[in-house]
């Protein structure tokens, strides 16, 4: 393949290189007076190489392809699910959070409506700027700007799903060669996008017995001059932590003491219970500058919208131009979000009414009490109660359990017996652990929860001795 070969974009007409188009020709060459010639990327011509005919077809993916991988998708599906027949299955794994599975969790009415108008205003059928619609940039300023961390249109990027999202400001940030700090357990996409572009992921770690508050200590030792990037998740997935000011305020330090920008994925921004706040890591950052990715996905239960966005706070203009035309460029690798969700947005963002947000909230706080304070007096078992977000991590004692050889094989066999599928930690890189997802009607929370404690009472041994058992 000819990489250097390229197609520019000009007043909407396609031109092959550089100068007067001649005759241009669907695959990037064309034709002048003396033959085929190929466009460089700078502008020259040279002879198509015409001899070196290949005998058969030899087409093979990608090496970028090849190192894309999803560690949750690697884990679920070499495992083996076979449910109990007797028992109707419940999924409280949902690799990837979809709120709308069950059909309790309806987004609002507003949100709905605002779709419908978009559509049929026939206003939003064409291409947006690949950034977003300044009109729609500016309704995400205005809802996210503060007076702590002030927000322009400027400083908006639409996305499709905070997914591209964060695609596009590792991307931005980060060379192969570099590295990456990611937490641990975290959400699995960093490194799917970090390994594929040939950026090192390092892990630091959350610790549970604080709520899953950041082992300072330890992130601090894995930083070097090729740390371009620290990605901090608040509200967590998989963990539903939400970071108290002050300890935001300790990672903020760390960052700042060397020099480290901040991919702050605030996905969950605002999915916070009664009694928690979650100021966003931007509000409380004087001088590190933060990518902050968010989206509609969680907030307004429309994940399947694919409407994402960053909001670059610049602090002390250390991005400067540089990074945000960075932003742009690479924004026009797909052209943008969806243009109809983008027409939609400010009146999503200005009339979701807020007993909608609370009332997701309670559902949310609800199902996690129900589940914590079940799970909380099964032998074997500690739940990790949460604040925030929709998920609850769940701690195995597996010397407790040597029926099962980790975390995958635990989950497995609750499966097989009890038809209920928690995702095993191993698929955030925390063994021992394993993730449930509390969007589930509460009655089928109730009831999974009464499953889960029939299996590990069944399996439960009071002592490690029985770590001999698997070999009988
Ligand atoms: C922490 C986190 N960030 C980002 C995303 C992706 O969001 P989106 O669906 O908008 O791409 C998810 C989805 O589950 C998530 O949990």
């Amino acid at each position: 393949m000819d990489n250097q070969a390229y197609v520019v974009q000009m007043n909407g007409n396609a031109v092959h290189g550089k100068g007067p188009a001649k005759c241009p020709t669907p695959n990037g060459t064309r034709v002048t007076g003396n033959g085929m010639h190929r466009v460089g990327a700078n502008g020259s011509l040279y002879p198509a190489k015409g001899k070196s005919r290949r005998l058969g077809w030899d087409v093979k993916p990608s090496v970028m392809a090849n190192n894309t991988v999803n560690p949750i998708r690697a884990i679920v599906d070499s495992m083996k699910l076979s449910p109990n027949p007797d028992k109707p299955m419940i999924a409280l794994s949902i690799a990837s959070g979809d709120p709308t599975v069950f059909g309790n969790l309806p987004t609002d009415d507003a949100v709905l409506r605002a779709m419908k108008d978009a559509i049929d205003s026939h206003q939003y059928n064409g291409y947006s700027p690949s950034i977003g619609y300044l009109k729609s940039r500016q309704a995400v300023a205005n809802f996210y700007s503060s007076s702590e961390a002030p927000l322009t249109a400027e400083d908006v990027i639409l996305t499709s799903g905070c997914s591209q999202a964060i695609d596009l400001a590792i991307s931005v940030l980060c060379n192969p060669g570099d590295n990456i700090l990611v937490p641990c357990p975290g959400f699995s996409l960093y490194k799917t996008l970090a390994v594929s572009m040939g950026i090192e992921v390092k892990l630091y770690n959350l610790l549970p017995d604080r709520s899953w508050e950041v082992d300072l200590p330890h992130l601090e030792s894995l930083i070097d001059e090729r740390t371009s990037c620290l990605i901090v998740t608040n509200p967590s997935n998989p963990c539903g932590s939400v970071f108290t000011k002050e300890h935001i305020q300790k990672i903020l330090k760390v960052a700042s003491r060397h020099r480290v920008p901040v991919l702050a994925d605030e996905i969950y921004g605002d999915m916070v219970f009664p009694g928690c706040s979650s100021p966003s890591l931007a509000s409380l950052s004087s001088d590190v500058p933060i990518l902050s990715c968010g989206g509609l996905a969680k907030r307004w239960l429309v994940p399947g919208w694919r409407m994402g966005w960053i909001l670059i706070h610049d602090r002390n203009e250390v991005f400067g131009p540089a990074i945000r035309q960075g932003l742009v460029k690479l924004s026009q690798r797909i052209l943008g979000a969806c243009t109809i969700i983008q027409g939609a947005l400010e009146s999503i963002l200005n009339n979701t009414p807020q007993s909608f947000y609370s009332n997701t909230i309670s559902f949310l706080k609800s199902n996690s009490e129900i589940c914590f304070n079940e799970l909380s007096t099964v032998p074997g078992l500690n739940p990790v109660m949460p604040s925030g977000a929709m998920y609850l991590m769940v701690g195995i004692e597996v010397d407790h359990f040597p029926d099962f050889k980790d975390d995958v094989d635990f989950t497995e066999h609750l499966v097989t017996e009890q038809s209920v599928f928690c995702l095993p930690a191993s698929a955030f890189e925390y063994p021992n652990f394993f993730r449930i997802v509390v969007t589930v009607p509460q009655e089928m929370m109730v009831e999974a929860c009464g499953r889960i404690r029939e299996f590990c009472q069944r399996h439960y041994r009071p002592s490690s001795s029985g770590s001999n058992d698997l070999d009988q």
